[in-house]
């Protein structure tokens, strides 16, 4: 990703508050140099071409099940379709959750810093993916997808009290959750091409945002005590879990023309797609543990999502 940057490092040592300003300036001039709008750059009048998938085929909630060997190629790609939207409708939702967090968190804060000016850019880049996964979902031929009604009723608590470590480490599950899916999407031959577009739009402007988020959280984490890191982390891993299980609507089963019951009994019982949760969401695991986050609560429901 182009980050071109004139500032020099700052070195260890050097006051907290400077270090935070320079990774917000830097945020700043990498999304100077390369940002995008999905109004223009996504081709949204060619008709959608149904011979292509929506997702990477692997990725499916059925793919490696008995399901889907009896799929025809058709049914396969208009699952993929299905699903895509509703990973793309589920991070509108999230993005709702995330731009209430990030608005609060700067509210009455100094403007003329360069982490003011860089949350304000973030929840702009965050309008504009919602607008594009939006217009995404709809060209896919989907309905409108949104989470569970307990899953919706959680994140409105969660988007209004949430704060510090807990708000910016659910935003980075969220956005690592994503970008795992859409880095092997936007580089899929199979998938079609505007969906790649997008796809495409989102690795590149959510690696900032994830930077920010890993930053802010460890930043938080510094001055948390014993008891706040034990509730946080747990809290943390309550979300994630609820990410996770909401990513795919069951209705995508109904709307691709499959036997609903028997599609959520199979994708339920899906070893390959947790054990590509898993492997992809390496690294997160990682993070999450080098801050500590990992307890045993928490752990629980991490393997729960299959995230461990
Ligand atoms: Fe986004
Ligand atoms: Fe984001």
């Amino acid at each position: 990703m182009a980050s071109s940057t004139v500032r020099p490092e700052i070195q260890d040592g050097a006051p907290d508050e400077d270090r935070d300003h320079d990774v917000a300036r830097r945020l700043l001039e990498s999304a100077a140099t390369l940002s995008y709008d999905p109004v223009t750059e996504v081709d949204w009048e060619t008709p959608l071409d149904k011979d292509f998938h929506g997702a990477s085929p692997e990725w499916s909630t059925l793919y490696g099940t008995a399901y889907w060997r009896e799929l025809t190629d058709a049914q396969r790609k208009e699952l993929t379709r299905q699903e895509a939207a509703s990973v793309a409708s589920t991070g509108i939702w999230f993005e709702m959750i995330l731009q209430q967090m990030v608005l609060r968190d700067i509210y009455a804060k100094d403007p003329t810093q360069a982490g003011f000016q860089w949350a304000l850019t973030e929840i702009a880049d965050e309008c504009r993916h919602s607008i594009m996964f939006a217009r995404g979902a709809r060209k896919l031929g989907a309905p409108a997808y949104r989470p569970h009604r307990i899953a919706v009723e959680l994140g409105r608590v969660f988007k209004t009290v949430a704060f510090g470590e807990a708000a910016y480490a659910a935003i980075l599950v969220a956005e690592e959750v994503l970008d795992v899916m859409q880095r092997d999407w936007m580089r899929d031959e199979r998938v079609v091409p505007f969906v790649r577009t997008i796809n495409n739009i989102h690795v590149v402007e959510e690696s900032r945002h994830m930077k920010f988020a890993r930053d802010e959280t460890r930043r938080h984490l510094e001055k948390a005590g014993w008891l706040r890191r034990q509730i946080h982390a747990f809290v943390i891993a309550v979300a994630s879990y609820v990410i996770v299980t909401s990513m795919v609507n069951k209705d995508v089963y109904t709307n691709a023309g499959l036997d609903r019951k028997r599609a959520v009994g199979e994708a339920k019982a899906n070893e390959h797609h947790k054990s590509l949760m898993r492997s992809s969401c390496a690294g997160l695991m990682e993070f999450l543990a080098s801050a500590r986050l990992l307890t045993k609560p928490a752990q629980m429901f991490y393997k729960r999502a299959n995230l461990i």
